[in-house]
């Protein structure tokens, strides 16, 4: 059988596991897919970092991400943020590669361009680990309840706010203090206003409501409030009613004007009751609590950040899109979808 061809654009944290997982499982992942999955390069935005140490082999590693899509099968990209990312995987479908992205970012703010080409050119586009790191979570909201009608879901879907909320919570500290802690133990970064002010948490809501609700839904339709404001005061006042404060990313389906179906996504700190399942998700855990009509109440619960918990929703969606490389088959693409009206906040 000839081996599939795979390019991995990006080689941080994610990147660097990935490509360690797809050597050191080579003959599973050969197993499982049938055949060979061939790792034919890395790019790369700069050579000169040494990345010998991490048990990536340097010949892989190329600056022209160009050639190397050109000649993929499956292309992974793990660089995030919009461009070059978004060129890259376009262009690697105009050459019939299935694509696999971690890019919560690209698909919260330009999702339909993406599942529009995916859809032109026949090929895959799977993206489980762009919500909640390991926790599979995507795959079954597009694929396992997609004969269900989801009327809810609640997210713990950032780890560092969950750790710094954990924290305050636990040790009574202070914001500003319980930053610093996370910042000293790697999970808030040395900006932490992606995570703290909820733009993350705002994206990973977008792609929920989109599948879940068979809509589109982007980052910039979230009403959004991070956890700054959030005081060792207002954690201890919680407490005494017997509540925890998390920022959750909540997705609900609600009734419009027109008396029909609308969506309100929106992602602020809330008090839980400590009875509630999301309220027991410590330190820097996800979780996702999903209401659907049939199925009633689901919690997926997990590790949400990191490079190994990550590259494994990542290797995942590579085996699923190589299988259909050799299957001649093709993933569930994006559900035909209705433009469900967004309820602003003050509705909700
Ligand atoms: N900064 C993110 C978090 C990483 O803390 O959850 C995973 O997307």
């Amino acid at each position: 059988v000839e081996p599939l061809k795979v390019a991995l654009l990006g080689c941080g944290v994610v990147g660097t596991e990935v490509a360690r997982l797809l050597t050191s499982q080579a003959e599973e992942l050969t197993a499982r897919v049938g055949a060979p999955l061939e790792l034919t390069g890395i790019a790369v935005r700069r050579l000169g970092r040494d990345r010998g140490d991490l048990g990536v082999d340097p010949a892989l590693l190329t600056t022209d991400a160009d050639a190397l899509v050109a000649r993929a099968d499956v292309v992974v990209e793990v660089i995030g943020g919009i461009e070059p990312a978004r060129a890259l995987i376009l262009r690697a479908m105009e050459h019939g590669a299935g694509v696999v992205t971690a890019n919560k970012a690209l698909l919260a703010e330009d999702g339909p361009t993406l599942f529009e080409a995916a859809a032109k050119h026949g090929v895959d586009l799977y993206y489980e680990a762009s919500v909640a790191g390991a926790i599979p979570l995507l795959r079954p909201l597009r694929e396992s309840m997609a004969g269900d009608r989801v009327t809810r879901v609640l997210g713990i879907v950032n780890g560092t706010t969950n750790y710094v909320l954990d924290k305050m919570d636990s040790t009574g500290a202070g914001f500003a203090e319980a930053v610093e802690q996370a910042q000293a133990l790697g999970y808030a970064e040395a900006d932490p206003t992606a995570d703290v002010e909820g733009f993350d948490a705002a994206a990973k809501a977008a792609i929920l409501a989109s599948l879940a609700f068979h809509t589109r839904v982007s980052a910039a339709d979230v009403h959004r409030e991070g956890i700054t404001e959030v005081s060792a005061a207002d954690v201890r006042a919680a407490q005494q009613q017997g509540c925890v404060v998390k920022l959750l990313a909540i997705c609900e389906r609600v009734t419009g004007a027109d008396g029909g179906d609308a969506v309100s996504v929106r992602v602020h700190p809330a008090m839980l009751p400590l009875t509630h399942p999301l309220a027991g998700v410590r330190e820097a855990y996800n979780a996702v609590y999903v209401e659907a009509e049939a199925a009633g109440q689901l919690m997926f619960y997990g590790p949400g950040a990191g490079g190994r918990p990550t590259a494994s929703a990542v290797l995942g969606d590579v085996v699923a899109v190589a299988r259909h490389r050799v299957t001649g088959g093709r993933g569930p693409g994006e559900s035909a979808y209705a433009d469900l009206p967004l309820l602003p906040m003050r509705d909700v």
